[in-house]
């Protein structure tokens, strides 16, 4: 048995996963930023929206998915109400939190 062939055989295989490894890394972390972007109001919005919008479907509400509206149009939906969806005040959503809505609301195209 030729002991120093096996043992190069798993450095070899340790280098291939290795570099696998590193390579997958570099693959993931770009889709990554963004989507930790995206998920920073997911929280703030399934509190105040999810229950009638989920995900931005229709449900109680209608889907806002690829509405387009802009950051003034939606922020006077959310404040101020439209048709049968009552205003959401600072007491239920923060201006803070609005903000972050916002985000999660552009990265499903209901917001330009
Ligand atoms: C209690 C249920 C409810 C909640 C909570 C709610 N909505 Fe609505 N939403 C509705 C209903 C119902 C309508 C339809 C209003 C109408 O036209 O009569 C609507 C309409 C809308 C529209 C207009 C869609 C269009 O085609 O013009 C947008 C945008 C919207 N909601 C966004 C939001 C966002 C963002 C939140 C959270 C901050 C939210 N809604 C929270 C029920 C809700």
């Amino acid at each position: 048995m030729d002991r120093k062939r096996e043992r190069g055989g798993w450095a070899m295989c340790f280098g291939v996963l290795g570099a696998l490894t590193l390579a997958g890394a570099a693959m993931v972390s770009a889709p990554r930023a963004a989507e930790a972007q995206a998920n920073e109001g997911r929280p703030q919005f399934n509190r105040a929206c999810g229950r009638c919008h989920p995900n931005g479907e229709e449900d109680t509400g209608p889907a806002i998915r690829n509405k387009n509206k802009s950051v003034e149009e939606m922020t006077k939906i959310i404040r101020q109400g439209t048709g049968k969806m009552r205003a959401i005040g600072a007491n239920k959503l923060s201006d803070a939190d609005l903000a972050k809505v916002l985000t999660y609301l552009r990265s499903m195209h209901a917001v330009r």
